[in-house]
This record gives C-alpha cells, structure tokens and sequence, in this order.
C-alpha cells in the first residue's frame, strides 16, 4: 500500500473535518491552534505533500519558495485567498484551491446583521442595558434609521453581494443598486430587483447603505478611501463584510468622526485583528471578529471542501475548485 499523503493544517478546524482527513490522510493538526509562524510554514512545505492554511497564514512569496518544497498543493480554507501570493505559486506551478458556494449564505447573513445592527444602534443598545443605563422607555429614546424600503448599494456583485440582495429585496423591500465589471446577465439582476451602474461613484451617491462585496486585490486596496467615503450620503452606512484591505481605516474614522457618514458595519479589518482604536471608542460602529462564515455547518463545508480539493489533487483529477 502506497504511502498516504502528508497534510499539513495549518489551525483547528470542526472535528468532523479532523477526523475525516485523518482517515484520507496522514494529516498533521494543530490541536493547540496557535498561528503558524512564516518558518513552521516553511518547513509544511517542505515536509508535507499539501498545505490547508488559512486567512490568518501568510502564505507569501517567501514561505512558497522554501528550498527543497516537498508540496504541490495549497487548499485554503476560505474563499478569500488574498493571505497567498497567487503570483509567486503560479509561477513555481502550484496548485492553489479555495472554497466557494458554501460560505455564501453564511456571509450574507452577517452582512444583513451588521446593516440591521448598526441603523437600529442594537450594539449601543446592548451596551445600554448590560451597563444598567436604561432608565425606561420614551419616545425619542436611542432612535435609529428604517432599513425596510431603503436603498442598498453593493460594490461588487458577486455570491455573496446577491445573497444579501436576495435578503434585502424580498425580505425587507429593498431598491438594489450595484456597480461590477463584470455584471449578471439583466434577468438574473432584474429577478433580485437589482439595478446596475456603471460606477461606483454611482452607487454611492444613491445608497442609505453600502456594501462591499469585491475582493481584496492591488486594485480593490483602499477602493473606499477618503474621497469614496465623501461621495456617499451623509446619512449613509457603510457595511464590510468582504476584507479589510478595501477600506482605508485611517480615512474611514475621520469620515466618522466628522459625520461624513453616519456609521459603519465592519466584520473584517485592515490590520485584523488590531483594530484602530478610535473605532472601538464610536457608538455609530458595529464590530465583529471576522465571523462572516462562522457558523458549525459552515465551517464544516468548508473543511470538507478543502479536503475534497486535496483528495482529488491527490488522485490526478481535476481539483474542483482552483485559483491557480
Ligand atoms: C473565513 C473568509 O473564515 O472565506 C473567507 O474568505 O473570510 C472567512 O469565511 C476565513 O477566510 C478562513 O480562512
């Protein structure tokens, strides 16, 4: 019997995904599931047939050019893969996979709590109550903005921007505008209620809520940044669920801090997970801790799919889900 391929993965992940790729292979876990360090990585490489990182590995040009790489496969757990240099595993003929489709619901979710969190201030509200503030009910108390019949603006237009838009039209009777190169064919649009523009520009001046959906690449790195944040309305919200990166955070808390918007949504982060400071002091901001597929089914699809992509890698076929 031929020797089981060596696995290494590289965090926990559900223990229904551990035990399935110690049955497929002879996976290497990480029990305590502390971060790798670049050198650890490395040696993963040079070690093991494949490598299941990921977004908090740093999988750079350096770590995929170790001497004497013994790994030809790098199957992420995640469909972000902007923690790998793409280029630099192209180039030394790697096999790069990710894990699509079943996180979309997930991340619509998340996206749907941040911009109902943050119109009816439910974070501040929270605080309010567990800090023994609220002295009663009255009229004019903690009042915050309608979502229903609203319009949502969404940059990029991908899985998850039209599950948000699936939720938001039909859910809560919501106008759609979105800005993508490249866009849906019209009926598929037209079946979400959603409207294309042609920039981004656009879509910014029309939205009481804007939702980032593209990736994080060079050229989507700061997209909203200090002139962006000034082209939205001033009573709009900003809602991140897609990667820090996209958002200059420095410019995103001067546009709070002077009312340029009215508030912000955030799931991820530039520097995550550091968050600028003067966030974590704004009562207008939602945070979470980078929780948009954090859910016990989702997160297991996601290591069952990791794992279906190395098993096929690994058997010579078409792996399903390859970057590069
Ligand atoms: C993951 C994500 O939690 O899939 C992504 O791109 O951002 C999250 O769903 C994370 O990437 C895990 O590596």
């Amino acid at each position: 019997m031929s020797a089981r391929p060596r696995v290494v993965i590289t965090r926990k992940i559900p223990e229904a995904c551990e035990a399935e790729a110690a049955r497929r292979f002879d996976a290497v876990l990480n029990p305590g599931d502390t971060p790798l360090t670049a050198e650890q990585l490395r040696d993963a490489l040079r070690t093991a047939d494949g490598l299941l990182p990921t977004v908090t590995d740093k999988v750079t040009a350096e770590v995929l050019g170790v001497a004497g790489r013994r790994a030809r496969i790098v199957s992420n757990f995640g469909v972000g893969f902007n923690n790998i240099d793409i280029a630099a595993a192209k180039a030394l003929g790697l096999t790069v996979t990710n894990t699509p489709d079943v996180l979309t619901d997930e991340t619509a979710d998340i996206a749907m709590t941040l911009m109902l969190m943050v119109a009816r201030r439910a974070g501040e509200g929270e605080r309010h109550v567990r800090h023994l503030e609220w002295t009663g009910w009255r009229p004019t108390h903690m009042l915050g903005a309608r979502v229903s019949g609203k319009t949502l603006g969404m940059i990029g237009f991908g899985r998850i921007a039209k599950a948000m838009a699936r939720r938001a039209h039909h859910g809560f009777g919501m106008r759609i505008l979105f800005a993508d190169p490249f866009p849906p064919k019209p009926e598929e649009a037209a079946a979400l209620g959603a409207e294309p523009r042609n920039s981004i520009e656009a879509v910014l001046a029309e939205a009481d809520f804007v939702s980032l959906h593209c990736p994080a690449t060079p050229e989507t790195r700061h997209l909203m940044n200090a002139t962006r944040l000034g082209q939205m309305q001033r009573h709009a919200f900003l809602i991140n669920s897609a990667r820090g990166d996209v958002v200059d955070e420095a410019a995103l808390v001067t546009a709070l801090r002077e009312g340029v918007i009215a508030g912000a949504g955030l799931d991820v982060f530039e520097g995550e997970p550091s968050v600028t400071p003067e966030l974590l002091t704004m009562e207008n901001v939602v945070l979470l801790p980078h929780l948009g597929s954090a859910t016990l089914e989702t997160r297991t699809a996601m290591g069952m799919r990791a794992l279906e992509n190395l098993s096929l890698f690994f058997a010579g076929q078409p792996v399903r889900d390859r970057v590069v």
